[in-house]
C-alpha cells in the first residue's frame, strides 16, 4: 500500500482569497479561503452540491467568481491578460467528473490532441509522446488504438489521466477520479497518483468521496460546508472537527473502517 510521504515544501501554488460564486440567487461560494501547497496532495471533501467541482473550476479558469482571488504561483489568474492566463493554464492537468473523452477519437488521438492544439506539436510526435503518456498511466500499448467505447470504467480513467498529463503539469486537478471504480481498481488508481506526484514532482488538487482515497493518499484534507472551506489540514484534525457532517463522514461506520485499515497499514510498516 502507498502512503503519503508529505512531500510538501509548505510553499504555497495555488491561493483562493474571499472567493465567491453565484448562480442566479443559489450563492454557491462565500469569501472562501483555501491554499494549495507544493508537492502535496489535498483531498477536497463535502457533500454533494457543496460546490467541490465549482472550485475546481474556479481555480483552472472555466468559472469566473463574482468576487475573490486565485493566485497561482503567486500570480493573480483574474486580472493577468489572456495570453499569460492561457500560458499557465497550460500547466494545469485536468481530469473531469464527468470523464470527457472525445468518443469518435481513439486513446492515442485523444492524448494527442492538447499537444497538436496547444503545443504545436505535429501529429506524428504528439501521437508518439501520446504513447509515452498512456504507458505513463498504466495502461497497455494496444489501448492507443481502442475507441473509449470499448474501454472499462478503470481505462477510462486513466486514458483521461494520460490527456491531463499530456503538456506535463506542475499541478494535477482530479475530480472524483475513483468513482465508480471497484475497490481494487480504485486503490490501484490511487496508487498511481502518488507515484506520478513522487516521479513527476506534482501537487494533486483531488476532489473524492472514496474514503480509503484519504487516508491512503492525501496529506491534507479540505473540508467544504457551508459555503466556505470549514477545516483544511492533516487527517488528524480535520476527523476531530467539531462538526456533524464531518462526525458522520469520518465516523460513521464506513469511516471508522478505513481509518481502521489505515491504522493497521501503518503498524504492519
Ligand atoms: N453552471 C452552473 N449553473 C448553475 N448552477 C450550477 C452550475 N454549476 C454548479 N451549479 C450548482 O452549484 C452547486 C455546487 O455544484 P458542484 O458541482 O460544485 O457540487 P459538488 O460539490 O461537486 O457535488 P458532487 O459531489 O455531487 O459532485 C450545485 O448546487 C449545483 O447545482
Ligand atoms: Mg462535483
Amino acid at each position: 500500500m502507498v502512503m503519503p510521504q508529505a512531500q510538501s515544501t509548505g510553499e504555497t501554488i495555488v491561493q483562493v482569497r474571499n472567493l465567491t460564486n453565484r448562480f442566479g440567487s443559489h450563492t454557491v461560494h462565500e469569501r472562501l479561503n483555501l491554499d494549495v501547497y507544493r508537492g502535496e496532495v489535498l483531498g477536497v471533501v463535502g457533500g454533494s452540491g457543496t460546490g467541490k467541482s465549482v472550485l475546481l473550476r474556479s481555480i483552472v479558469g472555466l468559472q469566473t467568481p463574482v468576487e475573490g482571488s486565485v493566485h497561482i504561483f503567486g500570480q493573480d489568474m483574474l486580472s493577468m491578460p489572456p495570453a499569460q492566463r492561457s500560458q499557465l493554464e497550460r500547466r494545469f492537468g485536468v481530469l473531469f467528473q464527468r470523464g470527457a473523452l472525445f468518443s469518435s477519437l481513439t486513446v492515442t488521438e485523444n492524448v494527442a490532441m492538447p499537444l497538436i492544439e496547444h503545443a504545436g506539436l505535429g501529429r506524428a510526435d504528439a501521437e508518439h509522446l501520446a504513447g509515452m503518456k498512456i504507458a505513463l498511466a498504466g495502461l497497455p500499448a494496444e489501448a492507443g488504438a481502442q475507441y473509449p467505447a470499448s474501454l472499462s470504467g478503470g481505462m477510462i480513467k486513466r486514458a483521461a489521466l494520460a490527456r491531463a498529463l499530456a503538456l506535463d503539469p506542475a499541478i494535477l486537478f482530479l475530480d472524483e477520479p475513483t468513482a465508480g471504480l471497484d475497490p481494487i481498481g480504485a486503490g490501484a488508481f490511487d496508487e498511481l497518483i502518488v507515484t506520478l506526484r513522487d516521479a513527476l514532482g506534482l501537487t494533486v488538487f483531488l476532489v473524492t468521496h472514496d474514503l480509503d482515497t484519504l487516508y491512503t493518499i492525501c496529506d491534507r484534507v479540505a473540508v467544504l460546508s457551508n459555503r466556505q472551506v470549514l477545516v483544511a489540514g492533516p487527517l488528524d484534525v480535520v476527523e476531530s472537527t467539531d462538526d456533524s457532517w464531518v462526525q458522520d463522514y469520518f465516523h460513521g461506520p464506513r469511516g471508522r473502517a478505513a481509518s481502521h485499515a489505515r491504522r493497521r497499514a501503518l503498524e504492519i510498516k
